[in-house]
């Protein structure tokens, strides 16, 4: 039994801040973001939450799916912005979609959330325990960047993707590979709320997301490429068999130095973040259901996929479509 992406489907707030839009309201400017990040624009929430635009992606990756909510017996969301601590995102879905048959929860591995949920799913299929999934990345991002900080909020957009998956006897995933590295979590790092308890004397206060541009870039350029390549050879296939490379949408130039190293032309590498700029967990789906809509994906093509983030984490997985 193989473990197979049998729909997608994503959503974006409807309001769009380009790069100009920006240097209307701090000091920076289209050149500056474009040309080192390839981002042009980025979609960030008026109305919407995590949780709406969560369910708005499911419900459209369950209709691609042909699949009914009863079906459901797994829901597992990627975020590092729920809109609440409790009760999970994927509770939230839950309830909206009327998925009474399944068990939700949230985890928690940054802009690797995505891929991390459908390792897990993979090994629930392959244990037998469950058959369809949903998995989702969401996030709200712009509500954990510090807009005074040009360096990391022009980087960061909103938005929600998701997958159905099932338990498939012809086509699924094939391999995979994840990893996480604590020692190096504080390069990418948002801290909570720290603690007001009668014991403790601290003030309260509310930390944004801090980031190490150029020690992620290094992380991202060297581990990237090596779990693809674990990956690809543990499917028993070689970088030239992949049709597409679906990689998070952190930055063009992390992009580029993947299809570098692998000796593969930037094409079979799409690209959402132009217009999306980079949402965490929810990147990966995104750009898949992109690819999906636009019938880049046929059945029995062999797509490679990577998420690498905050942890610091990272994983790939190669699968027939
Ligand atoms: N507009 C204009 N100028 C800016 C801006 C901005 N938005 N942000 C920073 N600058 C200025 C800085 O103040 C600095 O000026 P100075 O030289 O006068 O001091 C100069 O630009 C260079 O700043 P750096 O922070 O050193 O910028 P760098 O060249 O490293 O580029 C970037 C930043 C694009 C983030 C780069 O480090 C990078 O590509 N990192 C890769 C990691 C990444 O993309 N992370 C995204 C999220 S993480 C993830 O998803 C895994």
């Amino acid at each position: 039994m193989k473990t197979r992406i049998i729909g997608t489907g994503s959503c974006l707030p409807e309001t769009v801040v380009t790069n100009d839009d920006l240097s209307k309201i701090m000091d920076t400017s289209d050149e500056w973001i474009s040309s080192r990040t390839g981002i042009r624009a980025r979609h960030l929430v008026k109305e919407e939450t995590t949780s709406s635009m969560s369910i708005e992606a499911a419900k459209r990756a369950m209709e691609n799916a042909g699949v009914t909510a009863d079906e459901i017996d797994l829901i597992i969301l990627g975020t590092v912005s729920p809109d609440y601590v409790t009760p999970a995102c994927a509770c939230e879905v839950q309830a909206a979609i009327g998925a009474k048959n399944a068990v939700a929860f949230d985890i928690n591995a940054a802009c690797s959330g995505f891929m991390f949920a459908l390792n897990i799913t993979n090994a629930y299929i392959q244990a037998g325990l469950y058959r369809t999934a949903l998995i989702l990345g969401a996030e709200t991002l712009s509500k954990i960047i510090d807009w005074k900080d040009r360096g990391t909020c022009v980087l960061f957009g909103d938005g929600a993707g998701a997958a159905v998956v099932r338990g498939d006897e012809k086509y699924g995933m094939l391999s995979f590979d994840q990893g996480s590295d604590g020692v190096k979590g504080d390069v990418l790092a948002c801290l909570n709320r720290t603690n007001n308890n009668p014991l403790v004397e601290t003030d309260p206060m509310l930390s944004y997301v801090h980031m190490d541009g150029q020690e992620v870039y290094k992380f991202a350029v060297t581990t990237v490429p090596a779990s693809l390549q674990k990956t690809i050879e543990a499917a028993g296939l070689t970088a030239e068999d992949i049709d597409y490379f679906a990689l998070h949408q952190a930055n063009i130039r992390i992009i580029q130095s993947v299809s570098k190293r692998l000796h593969i032309s930037e094409e079979k590498f799409p690209i959402s973040l132009d217009h999306c700029g980079n949402i965490s967990a929810a990147s990966v789906p995104i750009l898949l259901d992109e690819m999906n809509r636009k019938g880049l994906l046929q059945p029995g093509m062999k797509i490679a996929m990577s998420g690498f983030g905050g942890g610091l984490t990272w994983a790939s997985a190669v699968l027939e479509w």
